[in-house]
């Protein structure tokens, strides 16, 4: 038997993957004492069952601290074991050490998630110069959104153009391209600081007036969006959209990119968020 429970936020997400599974919805209080101390309290029961905890880890330092007394509770009433489902998973920019003084924190985050849970399931993460297997101690499931954004576009009516902002983008917008047919260019980033990025736009003259589909994982400080969207003006294209995996970004941040010539963003439902325009239960659903 499998039992799901939805960290706040999850809900959604969760209502639609026990609808497809057939599973069981958890019941579980979390809230904070009054101090901000954390409260977990597990209503369901657990014994023996296979337990999925749904919690996209956006904030996560305010979540990780729960999800651990959670893990706790669970071994505690002699669950079977529990899966961390976190379509969006933290911390995994530094993993590296870049200057001296600094860690390998998506290694540390990783040795924290490995000795709470028995598997992890995530989308589509923010990892560039590792593989989750080389810093998790425990089986890991990597999630492709590939399909759910070419779904959504294959009702797109417009003659447009994919572009990934940087190379890792590639991995998105080549095989989407390969399956829904619209032409894809990769541009090249290179990072000046956390706030600052050189883009250098190849040369778009053929796709002049179509209308540009962004396609990043996340949207951070807005650099790379910005100065994009603000190259692609230069060029003539003024339809700008974007599809962003990860909706984790501030609200003075989607401010920012509309200001620099975006006109829509859209997102898949990684984390709940009003861009939402893309669902992932499936993918979830065939995973599990
Ligand atoms: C880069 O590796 C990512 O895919 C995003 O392009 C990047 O994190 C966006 O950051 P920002 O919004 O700060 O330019």
């Amino acid at each position: 038997m499998t039992i799901v429970f939805a960290y706040p936020g999850n809900e959604h997400l969760s209502q639609k993957i026990c609808d497809k599974k057939g599973y069981e919805h958890g019941q579980v209080v979390w809230r904070n004492f009054p101090d901000n101390e954390s409260y977990v309290r597990v209503k369901s029961d657990v014994k023996n069952k296979n337990v999925i905890v749904l919690c996209s880890l956006n904030n996560p330092n305010e979540k990780i601290i729960p999800l651990i007394f959670f893990s706790r509770i669970l071994k505690e009433h002699s669950a079977k074991n529990c899966i961390l489902i976190s379509p969006y998973l933290a911390y995994m920019r530094q993993d590296n050490v870049f200057n001296e003084g600094e860690g390998v924190t998506a290694k540390y985050f990783a040795d924290i998630l490995s000795n709470y849970f028995d598997q992890l399931i995530t989308i589509d993460p923010h990892a560039h110069r590792l593989h989750l297997s080389d810093i998790y101690k425990i089986p890991t499931v990597v999630i492709h959104s590939v399909e759910a954004i070419a779904d959504y576009l294959k009702n797109e009516k417009e003659e447009c153009v994919l572009i990934g902002p940087d190379s890792e983008s590639q991995q998105w917008v080549k095989p989407i391209s390969e399956k829904i047919d619209i032409p894809f260019i990769v541009v090249s980033k290179k990072r000046i600081s956390d706030e600052d990025v050189q883009l250098n736009l190849p040369d778009i003259s053929q796709y002049e007036g179509r209308k540009a589909i962004i396609i990043d994982d996340i949207i951070s400080s807005g650099a790379t969006i910005c100065q994009l969207s603000e190259l692609l003006c230069e060029k003539k294209i003024n339809k700008i959209e974007v599809i962003v995996i990860h909706p984790i970004f501030s609200p003075t941040v989607e401010e920012k990119v509309y200001k620099a010539g975006v006109n829509k963003i859209v997102s898949c439902n990684t984390v709940q968020h009003e861009t939402n325009a893309m669902d992932i239960s499936l993918l979830i659903a065939k995973a599990l």
